[in-house]
């Protein structure tokens, strides 16, 4: 199976709505994409797609988020993140936030955020957000929501609450 990562591109944008559908069986998450898409936190080299023989399996974005503690800090937000059930649990997934990763340290981000499944991301390097005294905005257990230094104690001393941008809110 040779899988290719790499950027999402103007024509893409139909096909990953259809990815985000088939994975979460629903259509919340291709509609927070084209929010995310129109909006000041979008960053277009951290929309990136897994394409396989011209069709594009699976995808994974990144915005930018705030930390809002004694000061205004500036982090990413992971979020959605879809693979077709049909190509799950092959390595895609992976693939697509060790790019992700290495994109978002390459373009000068320090942190990561993430709400989701507590068995997954920590295989990442993801650790409870709590750890450092970061809180999320919405109810969710403690260990869903989590975070990633992308240097050395990036996120020491950045206790705070994470906003999101309105996008989120209309989920
Ligand atoms: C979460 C999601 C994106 C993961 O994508 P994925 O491509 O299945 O991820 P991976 O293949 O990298 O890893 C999944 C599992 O397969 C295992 N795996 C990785 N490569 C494998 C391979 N070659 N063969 C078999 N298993 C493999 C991984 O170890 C991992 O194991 P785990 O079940 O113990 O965690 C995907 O399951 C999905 O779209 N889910 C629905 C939407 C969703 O929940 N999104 C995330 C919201 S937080």
């Amino acid at each position: 199976m040779r899988i290719t990562i790499r950027e999402e591109e103007e024509n893409d944008s139909i096909q990953i709505y259809d990815v985000n559908k088939l994975a979460f069986q629903q259509e919340n998450e291709g509609k927070l994409i084209e929010r995310i898409r129109k909006g000041e936190n979008f960053i277009p080299e951290l929309s990136i797609v897994a394409e396989l023989d011209n069709r594009i399996v699976g995808h994974i974005l990144f915005s930018k988020i705030k930390i809002v503690g004694d000061s205004d800090y500036e982090s990413l937000a992971l979020a959605p993140m879809a693979v077709i059930p049909e190509f799950q649990k092959k390595g895609i997934g992976s693939e697509l936030i060790k790019s992700g990763i290495n994109k978002a340290k390459e373009l000068g981000f320090d942190s990561i955020i993430v709400i989701g499944h507590k068995e997954y991301y920590p295989k990442f390097g993801f650790q409870i957000a709590s750890r450092w005294d970061i809180k999320c905005p919405f109810e969710v257990p403690d260990e869903v929501f989590m975070a990633i230094e992308l240097t050395e104690k990036a996120l020491e001393g950045k206790a705070g609450n994470v906003e999101y941008p309105d996008e989120f809110n209309e989920v």
